[in-house]
């Protein structure tokens, strides 16, 4: 049931581990990396409750050492005071260039983590051991490592690769429910952008990887991670490919920004509702075929997820103020919108050629 992909990007290559139990196997996977048997691991205090023994047991099993940092859990922790003790804890650590740090978290301790490797000593290696469906499908992979600003998520950071990533699937199965199927929202992503016949198939088995079927888990994992990877290793630095993988992130940022990057909105939930409205607005441009905006909202109301703006709750400001929060994200190109629209499911482009009142009546019907 294992799978490893590898993320080609010459010297810099790593290979992404997806499979149940990699925990318990950490030494052996960590081994061809270490100059000397020890690695600090930064974490979160509540993934640290549920799987920081089980990875010191498994480096054990490899006779490699463990010195952990626990921060707290959430976004508010991808800040500068948050990197700050992170960096400095692994200096006082004495962490050397040829030491590795560990990630074990989702995706914020995996983005900070990173971050932090990328600046500490001008650039130390780091292991990723996502623990959530989103950062084993998405952000532990590719190298985009990072903290928020009070302008803006993700506005200071550094592209640097980890060294290699160990998506357990295990682990997933401490996620609560709604933190699962944000992370699907990703694993959706992935077949409307670039593959309609894994589409295909998590409309058949997308309920049974819900609820647990641990080989379904691993197949659209994997399948998601070997699309991450072809894509990262043709556009590393996101001149042209690697936007594709924003499908329905330009409603999402406004959507996120909207609710305050609250509890009202995941990440995920953002996702699959901004790759409905992606769909609806290619439909209304005529690209894409007039039933495939409902096919998408089918199946994730079928995996019990939102779709529409409707479902988020509480108020939503007007149409209008959600287009201006779209401009205010990090990838609009000299003052241009871009959208990643369809073509068809699994058939997604970038364009800057969609006109403001097309986006305006999509949001205000989706309300
Ligand atoms: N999450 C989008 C990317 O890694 O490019």
């Amino acid at each position: 049931m294992h799978h490893s992909v590898r993320v080609a990007l010459g010297e810099r290559s790593y290979e992404v581990e997806i499979g149940p139990d990699l925990l318990s196997h950490a030494g052996a996977r960590f081994a061809p990396l270490l100059a000397r048997p020890q690695v600090a691991v930064l974490t979160d205090d509540t993934v640290a409750g549920l799987h920081l023994e089980a990875l010191r047991e498994g480096l054990a099993a490899g006779g490699i050492d463990m010195v952990s940092l626990s921060l707290p859990p959430g976004e508010a922790t991808k800040t500068w005071p948050h990197l700050e003790r992170a960096v400095e804890w692994l200096l006082s650590q004495k962490v050397e260039r040829r030491d590795v740090v560990v990630a074990l978290g989702g995706g914020v301790i995996g983005d900070l983590a990173g971050f932090a490797t990328a600046i500490l000593r001008r650039g130390v290696r780091f292991v990723q051991i996502p623990t959530s469906l989103l950062a084993q499908v998405d952000s532990s992979v590719g190298g985009k490592t990072g903290i928020n600003s009070t302008q803006g998520k993700n506005l200071i950071g550094a592209f640097h690769q980890p060294s290699l990533v160990l998506a357990d699937t295990s682990v997933l199965g401490t996620l609560a429910p709604r933190d699962l199927l944000a992370g699907y929202g990703e694993v959706v992503k992935y077949g409307l952008l670039g593959d309609a016949e894994f589409f295909a198939w998590l409309e058949t088995q997308g309920p049974r990887l819900a609820s647990g079927d641990m080989a379904a888990r691993v197949q659209a994992v994997a399948r998601s991670v070997q699309m991450k990877a072809e894509i990262v290793s043709r556009d590393e630095t996101e001149q042209g490919d690697r936007a594709l993988l924003n499908l329905g992130h330009t409603f999402c940022h406004a959507l996120e920004a909207a609710t305050g990057y609250s509890d009202r909105l995941l990440h995920g939930e953002g996702v699959a509702i901004g790759c409905a409205l992606a769909f609806e607005l290619s439909a209304r441009l005529g690209l894409c075929p007039q039933e495939d905006p409902s096919r998408v909202r089918a199946h994730l109301r079928e995996m019990g997820m939102k779709t529409d703006l409707r479902d988020i709750e509480g108020d939503l400001p007007s149409a209008e103020t959600l287009v201006d929060l779209m401009a205010q994200d990090k990838k609009v190109v000299d003052g241009q919108l871009r959208f990643i629209l369809a073509h068809g499911i699994g058939q997604a482009f970038v364009t800057s050629d969609v006109p403001r009142e097309v986006v305006l009546d999509v949001l205000r019907d989706a309300s």
